[in-house]
């Protein structure tokens, strides 16, 4: 429920402003106090009449209107507002906060308030997919706004493709699960490992991988805002870690496993981002190793798999595995859940478009010990880490 939630809603003008009566409507039903902001293209395509008659509330559409009552009135709206939900987004809109700009009600309200800023984006598949807009979503997802992708199907241009403003009902649960965060693990200690781990060849080179450790650092931060304790067990990244996370930095595979059986005994839960290397080099060269044959061979041997120890030494604890892969996706996955005794493991498609490695989206499924699975379509990492978390609650419960 959304009791007495404060929602400001920002309609722009994109042909799916329709959809927003329900929207609106719905809320209300939810037990929302919502209030609705409009644009000057909005009322283009829906009056603010609708708004206010299903809101009950005054429809705010002018900057410089005289205020009912004396106050600013953008910054009264903001400081109101609980979350603030911008639907239809349009490219437009996009772009202006992306660049700062507040030359509107709606945009000012934006840039006045300290709630969460959720964004329903509708627009031509084209226009959705143009880099400009995809950069200054990217953007606006790393300064922390919500978005809701928009659904695949028919346009209003005629085109078929991404673009329709996700289903009224759905961002309702969207919203809900926003507030439901609530501190639901306080209490818990949750251990995250993140990034790449780091095999010496020579004093100039090592083995690694692609991992960014954004997928690690988002879980890591969406847990501390659930009130956990969390214990950050990073490989090498350029992230800022999150506040109130306990950073543990290490660099090769083994250091990690001896810091996360360290504090393995300490966790409620751990959860398994890092892409670790599975192999190291036998032999580290203390010099930097020179151009003296054609061919250079370096042999490796196995890493510990971490996760795998963990399974067999777990009391009551739960595992998250990440699995990620390019072919087979579910058999793999389905393995590795298996072997290494967790109680969910999430897969990535690493062969896809902004999903998997150093990109700040994600996509893919995860799976409980029944092998029942739940897709995750395209998110940023921090929606994805809520998705996962969600599901570690409810093994809790
Ligand atoms: O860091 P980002 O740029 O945001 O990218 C995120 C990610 C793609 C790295 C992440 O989403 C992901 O999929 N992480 C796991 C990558 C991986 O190593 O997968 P794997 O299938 O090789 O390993 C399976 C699981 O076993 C993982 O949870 C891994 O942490 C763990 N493992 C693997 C090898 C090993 N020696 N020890 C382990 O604990």
């Amino acid at each position: 429920m959304l009791s007495d939630k404060k929602i400001v809603l920002g309609v722009c003008g994109g042909i799916a402003a329709y959809k927003c009566a329900d929207l609106v409507s719905r809320l209300v039903k939810e037990g929302a106090k919502v209030k609705v902001v409009m644009t000057k293209s909005a009322q283009e395509f829906i009056t603010p009449l609708t708004f206010q008659t299903l809101s009950n509330n005054r429809v705010i559409t002018d900057l410089f209107a005289e205020p009912q009552n004396w106050e600013v009135e953008h910054i009264s709206l903001a400081q109101w507002a609980d979350c603030l939900v911008i639907a239809p987004a349009t490219a437009n809109v996009i772009g202006k906060l992306a660049a700062g700009i507040a030359d509107d009600m709606l945009t000012t309200v934006v840039a006045a308030t300290k709630a969460k800023v959720i964004i329903a984006p509708a627009m031509n598949t084209n226009m959705y997919n143009n880099r400009i807009v995809r950069k200054n979503i990217d953007y606006l997802i790393d300064m922390g706004y919500l978005f809701i992708s928009p659904a695949e199907g028919r346009l209003a241009c005629g085109d078929e493709g991404l673009g329709r403003l996700e289903e009224p009902g759905n961002i309702v649960e969207f919203i809900k699960r926003v507030f439901d965060k609530g501190e639901d693990l306080k209490g818990k200690t949750v251990l995250v490992t993140a990034g790449p781990t780091r095999e010496i060849i020579d004093p100039v080179r090592f083995i690694t991988n692609g991992s960014s450790g954004k997928m690690g650092y988002a879980v890591a931060e969406a847990a501390v805002e659930q009130g956990a304790k969390v214990i950050l067990v990073s490989g090498p990244t350029t992230l800022t870690p999150p506040q109130g996370v306990e950073l543990v930095k290490v660099t090769s595979a083994r250091e990690m496993y001896e810091k996360v059986m360290e504090y393995f005994p300490l966790c409620d839960i751990v959860i398994k981002a890092a892409a670790v290397s599975d192999y190291r080099p036998v032999n580290v060269s203390s010099q930097k190793i020179k151009k003296t044959h054609d061919n250079l061979e370096i042999k490796l041997e196995r890493n510990p798999d971490i996760l795998y120890e963990l399974g067999k030494l777990k009391t009551k604890q739960i595992l998250v595995g990440f699995a990620a892969e390019s072919t087979n996706i579910f058999e793999y996955a389905k393995e590795k859940l298996e072997k290494k005794n967790l109680d969910l493991i999430v897969a990535n498609d690493i062969t896809r478009d902004e999903t998997g490695f150093s990109s700040d989206t994600n996509a893919g499924f995860i799976m409980d010990r029944d092998f029942s699975m739940e897709n995750i379509p395209k998110m940023s990492k921090h929606q994805m880490a809520d998705v996962i978390l969600e599901k570690v609650k409810q093994l809790i419960k």
